[in-house]
């Protein structure tokens, strides 16, 4: 059902890479209810080719952009203003990777030079993404950024590795920017934290099945999908949050605030 809640309104969406990924099902979300978007994703991404249909199905065009690149970012940001003839209502930042992570390095073993990648992959890529956006004065007034991450940040989750620290990054950076956008153009900056969610991403961290489940269990709701989660990128889109900003929010099904849950100790 759609209630046309982004009429009108212009998005830019990082990190579609196929079917599962959550930006896809919020580009697709976003289209439904009355938006004009822009995909993008790092250029060896496109390789798979698999954006290419959802670009056909929404009529979205796709440009490129290495998300560690202000040069690219500086490009999508024009090419994206010139396409839609204005301003950027909307960007959404769903951008992960872990180089230790993906080759098994334990977090007491970390390659330190990967680490670096990971931290401008992962968390920096916000920042040079609100940076150039600021410089080039791409977002209309009242505009919303998002991007998603996962409650490792306040928590220890050990097999999340690194990638901790990375989400840890990137809320304080939306937390700084929020206020420079915020005084700037009223513009709102948040982070969601998203259930573990089956993706390519998601599904790459050692041991998610188990701990999928695990965290379903905890979860008075379960486990938020990704289909929800765009339902919730929508909503922050939207001018019915225009006055939310500099939060992470929680989309999990309650998980962060359990301590215990009985059906996980199988004595209900
Ligand atoms: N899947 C989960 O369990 C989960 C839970 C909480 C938060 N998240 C976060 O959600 C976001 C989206 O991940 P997903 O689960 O949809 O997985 P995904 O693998 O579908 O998406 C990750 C995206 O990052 C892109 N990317 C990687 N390097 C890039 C670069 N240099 N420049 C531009 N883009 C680059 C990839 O191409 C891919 O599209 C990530 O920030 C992830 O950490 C995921």
């Amino acid at each position: 059902m759609s209630y046309n809640l982004l009429k009108g309104k212009k998005g830019i969406i990082f990190g579609a890479l196929d079917t599962q990924s959550i930006a896809w099902l919020v580009a697709e979300k976003c289209h439904e209810e009355g938006a004009s978007i822009v995909l993008t994703n790092a250029p060896v991404a496109m390789r798979l080719g698999v954006i290419n249909q959802l670009g056909e199905k929404i009529n979205a065009p796709i440009i490129p952009a290495d998300a560690t690149s202000v040069e690219d970012l500086e490009n999508l940001l024009t090419k994206s203003m010139e396409h839609f003839g204005g301003k950027i209502d909307f960007i959404l930042h769903s951008i992960g990777m872990s180089l230790n992570l993906r080759k098994g390095k334990d977090y007491t073993d970390l390659n330190y030079e990967w680490m670096q990648k990971t931290m401008d992959i992962s968390a920096l890529s916000f920042h040079k993404l609100m940076q150039s956006a600021l410089k080039l004065d791409a977002l209309n007034e009242g505009g919303s950024v998002l991007a998603l991450s996962y409650i490792a940040a306040q928590r220890i989750f050990p097999d999340y590795n690194e990638m901790a620290d990375a989400k840890a990054l990137l809320e304080s950076i939306g937390r700084s920017f929020g206020y420079h956008l915020g005084t700037h153009k009223k513009v709102r900056v948040n982070t969601i934290s998203q259930s573990p969610t089956w993706t390519t991403a998601g599904s790459g961290v050692k041991g998610f099945k188990e701990f999928f489940e695990y965290a379903n269990k905890m979860s008075p709701l379960g486990n938020a999908d990704a289909s929800s989660c765009a339902d919730y990128c929508v909503v922050m889109f939207s001018d019915l949050t225009r006055m939310v900003t500099m939060q992470n929010l929680f989309h999990d099904g309650g998980f962060s605030s359990m301590g215990m849950n009985p059906a996980l100790l199988n004595i209900e």
